[in-house]
């Protein structure tokens, strides 16, 4: 199986414009659905507004009852979590995975189409103490699926902040993943997700890199569209897009800690499978950030030292990016200058505007959504392709 995938993706790469079609059918494009709001719509409200956008992927940050409900029989792709709070427990029990599976996970199959479970969200950087049981943990609920007889319909991940680069991750070719966990966790992980045929998930937020850099990123690379591009000096390739700078680099990363078979995992395998998914990306319509902090989801009190004002937090450069990624994905322009023609799973951070997030000095956080709260759209999108480009 793996040999024959690395050779499809061989001969993919030579017959590369003929599969050109079925690259770009296996991509696809959702949303994160968070919650961290008074006044958003109700779930079944929310089911209609994504049935009415023509968004058939969602991610949710826990296995809510009303919105799982709300999913069933609509065809909507759903991966759920376990929260960071679950992760010791999950880790050091079996039955207790089991019986966590079974109450937030199968009690919904099949008539709600959960299709994958992530394992915590951003372990690494929100609750870097579990660090050690986030694979235990995950080896434990894999085996609960495999019990239950759904380890083929639900993969396990678990997303990872692009923190877990170490810096710089320019150039991509020279990007590692940072050294307190690249042997002990990335590594093992790496592994039991190839076994599993589940894949990486990785959030990366140009924004986040502009507001950081912004003497060494230009709006435009953000943008995804710099002319004329930036060398990687040892790959030889040429950037345009830091999305897919931030891409390639995190390819760059898994191969460093893999072996040459395994690498079909960073490189794809063109048969229509994607092994490594975007599982934030997005752009926010206003406010500022806080550079003290690990956003956007992260509650530590700011420091206002750290805060600046953040000129690229506007509505145009939101729309500019998020229909950037949506039209990658629609076109099937997915590949990146290493892998023309990889795959590109999305979802975009965030379905609605929260108040309920950052504040003050954070209140970027609460503007990334495509609609606010009551479902009337912060800018025009198209996930149908009626409008792409
Ligand atoms: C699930 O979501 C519904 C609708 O937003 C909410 O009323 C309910 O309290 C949530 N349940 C839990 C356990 O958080
Ligand atoms: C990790 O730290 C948090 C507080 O930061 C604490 O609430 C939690 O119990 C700790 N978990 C473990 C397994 O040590
Ligand atoms: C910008 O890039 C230069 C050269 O690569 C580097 O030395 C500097 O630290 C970068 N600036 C920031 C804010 O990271
Ligand atoms: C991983 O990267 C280090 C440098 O960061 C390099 O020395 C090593 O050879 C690389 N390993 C592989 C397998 O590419």
């Amino acid at each position: 199986m793996r040999l024959a995938r690395f050779l499809i993706f061989f001969l993919g790469a030579a017959l590369a414009p003929l599969l050109l079609f079925s690259c770009a059918d296996a991509s696809e494009v959702g949303v994160n659905y968070g919650r961290l709001g008074n006044d958003l719509l109700d779930p079944e409200s929310v089911v209609q507004l994504l049935m009415d956008n023509g968004i058939t992927m969602v991610r949710m940050y826990d296995t809510n009852s009303t919105v799982l409900n709300a999913m069933a029989n609509t065809g909507i792709k759903v991966m759920v979590m376990m929260p960071n709070g679950n992760i010791a427990d999950a880790a050091r029990s079996r039955s207790y995975a089991l019986d966590w599976v079974r109450r937030n996970v199968a009690a919904y199959l099949p008539d709600t189409e959960i299709n994958g479970l992530a394992v915590g969200n951003e372990v690494f950087e929100q609750a870097k103490n579990l660090t050690s049981k986030l694979l235990p943990a995950m080896i434990n609920v894999q085996a609960a699926l495999a019990k239950l007889g759904l380890d083929d319909a639900v993969k396990v991940t678990t997303p990872v902040a692009f923190d877990a680069l170490r810096e710089p991750s320019f150039p991509p070719s020279g990007a590692r993943f940072r050294d307190d966990i690249a042997q002990s966790v990335m590594k093992p992980m790496l592994q039991f997700l190839q076994q599993t045929g589940s894949y990486l998930t990785i959030n990366p937020y140009p924004f986040l890199a502009l507001a950081k850099e912004p003497q060494n990123i230009t709006l435009e690379f953000a943008l995804g569209s710099y002319e004329p591009g930036v060398p990687d000096p040892n790959s030889g390739h040429v950037y345009h897009s830091l999305l897919d700078a931030m891409r390639d680099a995190t390819f760059f990363a898994i191969e460093n800690l893999t072996e040459p078979h395994m690498q079909t995992m960073a490189s794809g395998s063109n048969a229509g499978q994607t092994d490594t998914v975007w599982t934030e990306t997005g752009w926010p319509s206003r406010g500022q950030v806080n550079l003290g902090k690990k956003p956007p989801r992260d509650a530590e009190t700011s420091s206002k030292a750290d805060t600046i004002e953040c000129p690229p937090a506007t509505v145009a450069n939101a729309k500019a990016y998020n229909n950037y990624v949506i039209n990658r994905v629609l076109s099937g322009d997915t590949g990146t200058p290493r892998y023309p023609y990889i795959d590109m799973d999305v979802y975009i951070f965030a379905l609605f505007n929260e108040n309920e997030k950052g504040d003050g000095a954070d209140d970027a956080e609460r503007y990334f959504g495509l609609f606010y709260p009551d479902g009337t759209k912060v800018y025009d999108f198209d996930f149908q392709g009626t409008d792409a480009k």
